[in-house]
């Protein structure tokens, strides 16, 4: 199966990179937002890392304006997929949000189109059966910030069939990238292990074992991480482990149970680089773009 045309539901944190790498490679690619402010603000982040990658000689001028030419911004998701031959939803991680933005793909989508999730956490299975085509729904699970890093953890629901693992190895190959095939299980290899840090860093923070600096010193320069767990969670947004926590906690169990510090930040509006402050505080940086 040729794929030509990707739809890309929501422009967040993962959104707009999964966008761009898609129009790096070669895919016409539309971004779809029911919110105008977070279209906008993906825009200017893509337009940076266009910017970005020119300066620093990671892509020629000629192929970031191609593949910029590539790019449509879009509020209306109906539209978008009507166009699209895969689309990759990276809405928030709410099952009752992925179901319904899953029912309206299938009510406008062609029948040859390909449904992706780019969840943390859930099941592609359940995903798959919010449609009326759970052999072509499959998670592709890309990583943050999605320019930079190489992998694409792809995981087969119940029903997914070879020939869209293999759409699926064939499009994240195209956008750079490496994949991983793994079993469904709640949260596949990398979301299980990676809560489960982070989480357990906000249990430090709150027994007051360190400062956020010295936790995220001590993990990077003891354990070699390339970024401390509190940098790291920032960097995905609160809400997001928050969210990714609470569905592992309701499916594997007691030791996913969020941190009650990480619930008083999510509360207060503390989600990270996203809103300016998280664990740490951003208001004084300018430069967004990573
Ligand atoms: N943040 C990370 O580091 C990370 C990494 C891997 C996977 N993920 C997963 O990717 C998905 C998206 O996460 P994120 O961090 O980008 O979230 P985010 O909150 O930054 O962005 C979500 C976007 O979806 C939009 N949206 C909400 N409902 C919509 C709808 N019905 N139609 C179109 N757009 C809609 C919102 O306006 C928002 O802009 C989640 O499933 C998350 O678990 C996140």
């Amino acid at each position: 199966m040729n794929i030509n045309n990707i739809a890309v539901i929501g422009s967040g944190v993962m959104g707009r990179g999964i966008a761009y790498v898609s129009a790096v490679g070669g895919y016409k690619t539309t971004l779809v937002d029911i919110n105008a402010e977070a279209l906008e603000g993906a825009r200017r982040d893509i337009d940076g890392i266009f910017r970005k990658g020119v300066e620093r000689n990671k892509i020629s001028e000629t192929d970031a304006s191609d593949a910029n030419d590539r790019l449509l911004y879009s509020s209306s998701m109906e539209e978008a997929v009507m166009q699209a031959d895969l689309v990759i939803e990276a809405v928030p991680e709410k099952l009752e949000i992925k179901q319904q933005v899953f029912e309206t793909l299938e009510e406008h989508a062609r029948e040859h189109c390909f449904f992706a999730t780019n969840t943390s956490t859930m099941s592609p299975t359940e995903i798959g059966s919010f449609t009326k085509r759970a052999e072509k729904t499959i998670a592709m699970h890309f990583f943050n910030p999605v320019q930079k890093m190489p992998l694409v953890e792809i995981i087969r629901g119940l029903e997914t069939s070879d020939e869209t693992v293999e759409v699926a190895k064939t499009v994240a190959e195209r956008m750079g990238k490496e994949t991983v095939i793994v079993n469904e299980f709640p949260g596949f290899v990398t979301s299980r292990i990676s809560a489960l840090v982070g989480n357990e860093a906000f249990y430090m923070l709150q027994e007051g074992v360190g400062t956020p600096e010295e936790i995220d010193r001590a993990i990077k320069l003891g354990l070699n991480y390339p970024m401390g767990p509190f940098e790291l969670g920032d960097l995905v947004g609160l809400d997001t482990r928050l969210n990714n926590l609470t569905y592992l906690h309701e499916t594997l169990g007691e030791k996913y149970r969020p941190c009650p510090l990480l619930v008083k930040y999510v509360k207060a509006g503390r989600l990270g680089k996203k809103t300016g402050k998280g664990v740490y505080d951003y208001s004084e940086q300018r430069d967004v773009v990573r």
